[in-house]
């Protein structure tokens, strides 16, 4: 069996057409796509966790692992549905192994197995970030490295240089938080629905950057970020205001959160555009939705005469489609092949 999926996987690197089914688990949505040839969607169903999550202020691992458990099946039936193909037609088999929460991944990853092995296709292993770069190809039918990626997740927040469809080389990443971590904290202190980032993007646009918020100096000359001083100096300004029973506008603190983090985003990654010489730069991620970070970063690249390319929103946050778009470009390097023995892996390098 191992031999006869290891001629099928070197059979494709030259096949014409690939159909890639990708599962995606890694946190709070369990989701399964068909992706042909790494940039035609043929479905892409997404179930998410959100509703169940959001009365406990963020992800809770173990609930999130049943979650997937209860509906992974179901959304590969319908993915093959909406596709409108049967499992022969599939070519290999997708997965997010890592990073992510172990729980979480391992019922995409086990699943992602018993598929592979009852339908005798090769199985592929895919680095999460691997696919919110890729979510780019999708998007941009035409877009190809080499690019600079600014990687703006939940997980990530760091600055890449894309040579290559596999060739990524880290030029500046969070010495701490990553920014959609201190988007989420912030709004907690707001009191604000989980997940943070789209409700802090709402609340900015009717706020004033009045209060004067600020990102550590000592990274300045660097490509590197930190925002655990942001967060913990925006609960602060929140925590004293209760404690002397003043009132405060959490959307006057929700745009100066945001005018500062998205400006410290948009320096660092022009400085890499100059410092590179790309003057191509995606966005991945989920913060990659933000309206400001968008705005910001369209503008300050199209000066320096590049260009910013952001997902379309429903590839910004986790899904399959970016999985299986990864997929595709890995096999064509002979790369991600894995075996029965595929295990999850919490935290894994570029
Ligand atoms: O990429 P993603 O879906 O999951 C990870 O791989 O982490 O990113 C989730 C993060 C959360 O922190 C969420 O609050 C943030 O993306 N986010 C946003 C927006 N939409 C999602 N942050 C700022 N503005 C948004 N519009
Ligand atoms: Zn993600």
């Amino acid at each position: 069996m191992k031999k006869y999926i290891l001629a099928e996987f070197n059979k494709l690197k030259t096949k014409q057409d690939l159909i890639i089914l990708a599962i995606e688990s890694s946190c709070d949505e369990t989701a399964v796509s068909v992706v042909k040839n790494g940039r035609e969607v043929l479905s892409n169903i997404i179930s998410s966790q959100i509703e169940i999550h959001r009365r406990f202020g963020g992800v809770v691992p173990e609930i999130a692992s049943r979650n997937h458990l209860m509906a992974i099946s179901n959304l590969y039936e319908e993915a093959l549905k909406e596709a409108r193909i049967t499992p022969e037609e599939i070519d290999a088999i997708a997965v997010t192994y890592g990073a992510g929460l172990m729980g979480a991944l391992l019922v995409g990853v086990n699943f992602a197995k018993g598929l592979s092995y009852s339908l005798k296709k090769p199985l592929i292993a895919v680095n999460h970030v691997h696919g919110h770069i890729a979510s780019n190809y999708i998007t941009y039918k035409d877009l190809q490295p080499p690019f600079l990626c600014l990687m703006v997740s939940g997980g990530h927040t760091a600055i890449l240089k894309v040579s290559d469809y596999n060739k990524f080389k880290m030029l500046g990443s969070t010495v701490d938080d990553a920014v959609g971590e201190a988007f989420d904290k912030v709004a907690r202190v707001l009191s604000l629905p989980y997940p943070g980032g789209p409700e802090i993007d709402k609340l900015a646009k009717e706020g004033k950057n009045s209060i004067k918020f600020t990102v550590s100096n000592s990274l300045k000359s660097t490509l590197n970020f930190s925002f655990s001083g942001i967060k913990t100096a925006v609960i602060n300004y929140v925590h004293k205001k209760q404690q002397k029973g003043e009132s405060y506008n959490p959307a006057d603190i929700a745009r100066s959160f945001e005018e500062c983090v998205t400006d410290e985003l948009v320096d660092k990654t022009v400085r890499a555009m100059q410092l590179s010489n790309i003057k191509k730069v995606v966005v991945a991620g989920g913060v990659g939705a933000n309206s400001m970070l968008q705005e910001k970063l369209r503008s300050a690249a199209k000066k320096i005469g590049g260009e910013a390319f952001f997902p379309q929103l429903k590839y910004c946050t986790d899904n399959a489609a970016m999985i299986g778009s990864a997929a595709y470009y890995y096999i064509k390097k002979g790369l991600g092949r894995a075996d029965l023995d595929l295990t999850a892996r919490p935290t894994i390098d570029l």
